[in-house]
């Protein structure tokens, strides 16, 4: 488990790196990360230099932490994640997290691509996750808890904060797009589901099922910050649609939504405090 010691560790280090003191983090998932490319006057720093960052060996991702200026705000997001499928511990997944924190971030904008398991769904809608089921059987507090970073038995009653969710769908109205809401489920991956699965996954409540947000979502709300959860359904689950997943399709499906998801989050952090 990391201690408060290392997260200040990474902190400081970049807090001697640059000027920026950001208020908003951002996790972009897969085929996500251009948004950080709209990010003005960019301070970017590779994980593999951050103090007690995990070593991810994962190429064809940026793996970097971008940090500026977006509408006006001082934000920094993460170009590529750490997952926990590739072998890491949850506390490796929800590090870069705890050090949003420490660095002041209060807002975190969690994104990822993931299938759709709502039959009304379709590839390339956008989601606004509303709630969340943990199908992996693990928990990223697992472990001492650390009283500075928050409490022991945290409520989630409201992991994806409402404010941020309203805000959103004001957003969406205003510029007339279509924003699904419903509930993600967490899978460990890194297979996709079976279509049993699937029906199981649906039957449980859920509406979309990806391999990532969660234990960030978990780690942010222990550390008192609002989440706000946004997925690109890239593709329909598993055995809805007679034909076989393939990754190259959720990176190109994530790809081509770019544009309205860029939108959709600039008029979200315009109208962020
Ligand atoms: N299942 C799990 N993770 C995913 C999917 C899916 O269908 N699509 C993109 N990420």
């Amino acid at each position: 488990m990391h201690n408060l010691e290392q997260i200040n560790e990474a902190r400081d280090f970049l807090v001697s790196k640059t000027d920026y003191r950001p208020t908003i983090g951002m996790i972009l998932g897969s085929g996500l990360g251009t948004l950080a490319d709209e990010i003005e006057n960019p301070f970017k720093i590779p994980y593999s230099q951050i103090p007690h960052f995990a070593k991810s060996g994962a190429v064809g991702h940026a793996n970097e932490l971008v940090i500026g200026q977006l509408q006006g705000k001082t934000v920094v997001a993460m170009k590529g994640r750490f997952h926990y499928y590739e072998g890491f511990t949850l506390d490796e997944v929800t590090f870069p997290v705890r050090v949003m924190k420490a660095l002041g971030v209060e807002n975190i904008l969690i994104t990822n691509a993931c299938g759709a398991v709502n039959t009304s769904f379709k590839p390339g809608d956008l989601m606004l996750i509303t709630d969340h089921i943990n199908l992996v059987g693990t928990n990223p507090l697992i472990g001492p808890n650390n009283d500075a970073l928050g409490t022991r038995f945290p409520d989630v009653s409201q992991v994806y904060n409402r404010e941020l969710r309203a805000l959103a769908t004001e957003v969406a109205k205003e510029q007339d797009m279509s924003l699904q809401e419903g509930v993600y489920a967490w899978w460990s991956g890194p297979a996709y589901e079976t279509p049993a699965e699937i029906r199981m996954i649906r039957t449980l409540g859920a509406d979309a099922v990806g391999m990532s947000t969660v234990p960030e979502a978990v780690v942010a709300v222990h550390g008192n910050m609002k989440v706000l959860g946004i997925s690109c359904l890239t593709n329909m689950a598993c055995g809805i649609l007679d034909q076989p997943l393939n990754h190259e399709e959720v990176i190109e499906v994530a790809s081509q939504v770019r544009t309205k998801f860029v939108e959709l989050v600039k008029g979200i952090l315009r109208k962020m405090k």
